[in-house]
C-alpha cells in the first residue's frame, strides 16, 4: 500500500476517532459479540473514553485525505485499539498501523509486544506473526492474549 502519514492523536480528534471505532466495531465485531457486549463496547469508545485513555496511552491516528482512516495505540508493552475505518478495511492501513507501533515499541526497548484480540481479529494478527497466548474471558468483550517477540520480527 501507499504509505499514508502516521500523527500522535490530539484530544481534538477524540470525537473521530470515536465515531470511527464505533462504526469499525459494529461493523466488523457482529459476528463474534452479543449486542449487549457491542453497545459496552461502543460505550467505553465514547469521545470522552477516548479522550481519557490518551492521558495513559500513545494514541496514534493515519490519515487518508486529511481524514482519520485507522488508529493503534501503545501502552507500555501493549498495544491497544487497533480500528480501521470501515470504509478502508482490506487496503493494508491495519497492517500499516501495526508496523508503525512495532517500530516505536522497539524504540522504546520493548522486546515482545503483547495485545487482546477481539476474536475475529485473531487470523488477522497470526498473519502479522502474533501468537495466541490464552483465551481471556471478559464480561465487555472476551479476547485472544497474543505475543510477538519484536527482535525475531524480519
Ligand atoms: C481487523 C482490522 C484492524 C484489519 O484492518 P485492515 O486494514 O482491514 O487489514 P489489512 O488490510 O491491513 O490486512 C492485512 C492482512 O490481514 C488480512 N486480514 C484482514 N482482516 C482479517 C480478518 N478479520 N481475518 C483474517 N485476515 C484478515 C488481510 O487479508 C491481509 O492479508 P494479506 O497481507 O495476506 O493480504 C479491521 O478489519 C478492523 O478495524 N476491524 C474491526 C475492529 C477490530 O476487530 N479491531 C481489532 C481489535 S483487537
Amino acid at each position: 500500500m501507499i504509505p499514508i502519514p502516521i500523527r500522535a492523536a490530539t484530544s481534538d480528534d477524540a470525537a473521530a476517532i470515536s465515531d470511527l471505532i464505533q462504526q469499525a466495531v459494529r461493523h466488523g465485531n457482529v459476528a463474534d459479540y452479543e449486542p449487549e457486549i457491542i453497545d459496552r463496547i461502543c460505550a467505553n469508545s465514547s469521545p470522552a473514553m477516548v479522550s481519557r485513555r490518551m492521558a495513559e496511552r500513545e494514541v496514534f491516528i493515519g490519515e487518508v485525505g486529511g481524514r482519520i482512516a485507522g488508529t493503534v495505540s501503545l501502552r507500555g508493552d501493549k498495544l491497544y485499539s487497533l480500528f480501521v475505518a470501515v470504509e478502508r478495511h482490506g487496503q493494508g492501513i491495519g497492517r500499516y498501523l501495526v508496523d508503525h507501533l512495532e517500530a516505536r515499541a522497539i524504540g522504546k526497548g520493548v522486546r515482545t509486544l503483547r495485545l487482546s484480540a477481539a476474536l475475529g481479529a485473531r487470523s488477522f494478527y497470526e498473519r502479522l506473526g502474533y501468537r495466541v497466548l490464552a483465551y481471556e474471558p471478559r464480561d465487555d468483550g472476551s479476547t485472544w492474549l497474543m505475543v510477538k517477540d519484536l527482535d525475531a520480527a524480519g
